[in-house]
């Protein structure tokens, strides 16, 4: 049977080629398995737009999804049960940026963020204002309060408002709601127990990169931040460098966990600057880790790193009930989003 050079074995091979010399972009990748903001993102960059506008509709799908009740209205409730939202975006390719913390009663916090940049000469606003300016532009007002959010609310009060994130405070907030004062001297400085506060599930934030075809990367995150945080508290995620960071010139990263620990750190920055001196994705993601845990050797955190030819990677670290991360990509090739998993350091 003549068999080399049948029509079959020729479209075979025409298949593997096609595989195997697919283009690497354009990419999305964002932090945890939510796949209807991938999807979202995708849609937007294979319609041929930008990697911002894919950016800002992937997060905004996920403040719309209420994502794990940890991005968009109804979760997170803050000490006196408010919801509030934190976001960012970032385009590295003209590295301008929109940031807005403690947003109230505006729902669609990626959005704001990208009026800010796109709408004034500022890059940062928050609280009270930033909501001001966001009604000014258009956003409509509402409350962010929802049964969910109010019935996490109630059981928190119940239980003491457990757990909680003072210290050094009477009465002993290990113990008691407050309101607190300041333990004069210190003397009951407990080491710090992390783990006690930090339910690894109420830290969740969308972070996302996406690169277009011609390499214009851009990032975002957007979360409701910690539950039972004190007002006006503002975690890592809307902190240009340590939520996220993109320069088109290299790549991008995002951040997710617990911010008070890791804004300390610029790990988004980091990551991006290990990939400029030559680092490959995973390896600049982990090292951007590792930097972290020098210092705090318990933390719980995850990282995701593109760079400007789509490579990508992700890295964790490990802490009581996370070992690994799960984050979300799409690329050429793909026909649905698909989640990946990391083992943590
Ligand atoms: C919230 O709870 C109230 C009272 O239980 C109920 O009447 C209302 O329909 C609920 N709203 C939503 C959106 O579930
Ligand atoms: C991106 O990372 C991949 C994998 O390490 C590497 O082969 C590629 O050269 C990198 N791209 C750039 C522009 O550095």
């Amino acid at each position: 049977m003549e068999v080399v050079g049948s029509p079959v074995l020729y479209v075979l091979a025409a298949q593997l080629c096609a595989v195997y010399s697919q283009p690497a972009l354009p990419l999305v990748i964002n932090t945890w398995p939510f796949r209807s903001a991938t999807q979202a993102a995708w849609n937007v960059l294979a319609s041929g737009r930008s990697a911002l506008d894919a950016v800002e509709r992937g997060c905004t799908q996920c403040e719309i999804d209420q994502c794990d009740g940890t991005v968009g209205y109804g979760g997170s409730p803050d000490e006196s049960g408010e919801t509030t939202l934190d976001a960012m975006i970032m385009c590295g390719s003209t590295m301008k940026v929109g940031a807005v913390a403690n947003l109230r009663r505006i729902k669609n916090a990626i959005g704001v963020a990208r009026a800010v940049m796109e709408h004034t000469k500022h890059t940062f606003l928050v609280g009270e204002s930033a909501s001001l300016f966001a009604e000014s532009m258009g956003f409509v007002c509402e409350d962010l309060t929802t049964n969910r959010s109010l019935t996490i609310y109630s059981k928190w009060l119940d239980q003491y408002c457990q757990p909680n994130y003072r210290r050094n405070v009477t009465p002993d907030p290990e113990k008691s709601c407050g309101p607190y004062k300041p333990l004069k001297g210190l003397k009951n400085d407990k080491p710090a127990s992390p783990q006690k506060a930090v339910d690894v599930h109420s830290h969740d934030t969308i972070g996302m990169i996406a690169i277009d075809k011609t390499g214009n990367v851009a990032t975002g995150t957007s979360t409701n931040g910690a539950s039972h945080k004190v007002p006006g508290r503002v975690g890592d995620s809307p902190m240009i460098g340590a939520g996220s960071y993109a320069d088109s010139s290299v790549g991008g990263a995002a951040a997710t966990g617990d911010g008070d620990t890791m804004m300390r750190f610029l790990p988004s920055y980091q990551a991006v600057e290990n990939m400029r001196m030559g680092a490959d994705p995973t390896s600049a993601c982990q090292k951007a880790i590792a930097r972290i845990q020098k210092h705090v050797p318990v933390f719980f955190g995850a990282i995701i790193c593109a760079n400007n030819t789509g490579s990508y990677g992700a890295a964790c670290g490990k802490a009581p009930g996370f070992s690994q991360f799960h984050y979300t990509v799409f690329k050429p090739g793909l026909s649905q989003p698909r989640e990946e998993v990391v083992d943590c350091l």
